[in-house]
């Protein structure tokens, strides 16, 4: 092969590999087949409820009686009147990359009008009908569309009538009654023949709510939470996992983050219906996001201060920090303006969450006039580390400082001593933490949506990701569904 030609053919395989393999995950939903037996036990209820309520479409045929010529019949506004409907069976399958469920044994009882037409002869009553033995299997496969939407689509569907018991009443229904057996077919494969059509019709339906959701959220006023799929859904025998980017952005300055999501496993826990992973990633993007918007900043001044601090931010009290402080600048007030110097980092490791902020202040004193004179400024680095479970619905976490380091990045004043000043940092970040701590062991109750709420919840940090494993638990009323 030629040079320019082998390097295309190179290039272009190159392309297929990186965009077959897509981008990780940084959050993972995965649905255990506990969780879709539930799933599929509170829809089972909620069909017969509503089985109930529809009107099937009208049956039209015509029964030929050979030398006396053809009659026209019509069923109409057949209802439900009683359906024995059994268990449901649904399970993953892998070929299609999507679920199998099938009803076996269904019987329904249907009650309507009959109406006739024989040449000019017209006649009309109601019946009853008892549908036995219908079996329905509806394979249905997941995909991803292009915009990173799960998607829905019918792979195959199935039905079959065992047999069809009919009674007609009123007119001269004897008559048709002792016809019954030339047409009952006829009306059991019109019935087949409606099922699938409206299974499939039912899953465009959803495929159609698939389509009209968002995949990317406004967590707040600052950052926006991008969802689509990162490849197709992948199904085994047991469960069905979802990757998604799990990518925080800022509103106001979108700028994808500098760093990759890695790869991460959730371990199999069967015992519980959906686990969820978030990696070390999606939090790190928020953090990013914060950073870039230009949000970690703050600015601290003396009023901020509790009054009854030993301490207060102004150039007398710094005088053990900085001996030359309150000479050049007399009783003066002072400001700190604090700000990230880069996005704090969290690392994910077994059993706890470490983060570190890298940050810088810059120390002014306030004239008396009001102007500003900058004085120093320090370079801080601090490390923490948390740790963080979910006990009675609620998100709990404990966290502690590692080190706390502070350094003189330039001075208008001239060098100085950072040990004391390093001191009382620490103990400043000490305050705020075991303030903090407070906060966090009281805990924050866990999202919950209207119509369901996780429980039995546990929590695992893992290296690069978070596990969740839960339970769920539906709540919503019938009309909630709709
Ligand atoms: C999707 O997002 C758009 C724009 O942010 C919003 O107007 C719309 O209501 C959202 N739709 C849903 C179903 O949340
Ligand atoms: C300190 O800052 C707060 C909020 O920014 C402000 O309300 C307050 O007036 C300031 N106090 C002084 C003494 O500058
Ligand atoms: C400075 O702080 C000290 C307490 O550390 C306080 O006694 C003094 O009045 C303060 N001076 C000014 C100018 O606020
Ligand atoms: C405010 O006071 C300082 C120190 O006394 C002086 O250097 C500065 O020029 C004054 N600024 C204004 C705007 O008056
Ligand atoms: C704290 O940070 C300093 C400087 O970064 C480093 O030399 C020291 O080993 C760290 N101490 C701990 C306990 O991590």
């Amino acid at each position: 092969m030629e040079p320019r030609r082998m390097l295309l053919s190179v290039t272009v395989v190159l392309m297929l590999i990186s965009s077959a393999c897509g981008e990780n995950p940084g959050l993972q939903l995965v649905l255990n087949n506990k969780g879709l037996q539930y799933g599929k036990h509170v829809g089972a209820g909620w069909i017969q409820d509503k089985l109930e309520l529809i009107t099937l479409p009208d049956i039209n045929g015509e029964v030929d009686l050979r030398t006396l010529g053809t009659v026209y019949y019509t069923l109409s506004g057949i209802n439900i009147v009683q359906c024995d409907f059994p268990e449901p069976s649904v399970e993953f399958y892998k070929d299609a990359t999507g679920f199998k469920s099938s009803i076996l044994g269904l019987s329904v009882a249907i009650e309507g009008e009959w109406r006739t037409h024989y040449g000019i002869i017209k006649d009309h009553g109601s019946f009853n009908m008892a549908l036995l033995s219908v079996d329905v299997t509806s394979i249905v496969n997941l995909g991803k569309d292009p915009e990173g939407r799960l998607s829905v689509t019918s792979a195959s569907c199935d039905a079959q009538v065992g047999d069809v018991n009919i009674h007609f009443h009123g007119g001269a229904s004897w008559i048709i009654q002792r016809f019954v057996n030339y047409f009952k077919g006829h009306i059991k494969g019109e019935i087949e023949g409606k099922i699938c059509p409206d299974v499939e019709q039912s899953i465009v339906m959803l495929e159609d709510s698939l389509q009209a959701m968002n995949v990317s959220f406004d967590v707040n006023q600052d950052l926006n939470i991008d969802l689509p799929l990162s490849g197709l859904p992948i199904i085994d025998a047991s469960s069905l996992n979802l990757g998604l980017k799990g990518e925080f952005l800022s509103i106001k300055t979108p700028k994808v983050p500098p760093f990759d999501a890695q790869p991460f496993t959730i371990p199999e826990q069967p015992s519980y219906m959906l686990s969820m992973g978030l990696s070390e990633y999606t939090l790190n993007s928020a953090s990013y996001g914060y950073y870039s918007a230009g949000l970690l900043k703050a600015l601290i001044n003396d009023s901020m201060i509790p009054p009854r601090s030993p301490v207060h931010l102004n150039t007398s009290s710094m005088g053990p920090f900085i001996p030359q402080l309150p000479k050049l600048f007399p009783d003066l007030l002072m400001n700190l303006q604090v700000s990230a110097t880069d996005f704090p980092l969290f690392s994910f490791l077994p059993g706890v969450v470490d983060l570190g902020i890298q940050g810088g202040v810059m120390a002014f004193a306030i004239q008396k006039n009001g102007t500003e004179t900058a004085l120093f400024e320090l370079k801080v680095d601090t490390k923490f580390s948390s740790q963080v479970w979910i006990a009675g619905g609620k998100l709990k976490g404990s966290l502690k400082m590692n080190n706390f380091t502070l350094t003189l990045a330039s001075s208008k004043v001239g060098p100085f001593e950072t040990d004391k000043l390093e001191g009382l940092g620490r103990m400043a970040i000490q305050l705020v933490v075991t303030n903090l701590n407070e906060k966090l062991g009281e805990g924050v109750v866990l999202p919950r949506m209207r119509q369901a709420q996780l429980v039995n919840t546990v929590l695992e940090v893992e290296k690069g990701f978070i596990a969740v494993f839960s339970d769920a638990q539906v709540l919503m009323a019938d009309e909630d569904f709709n």
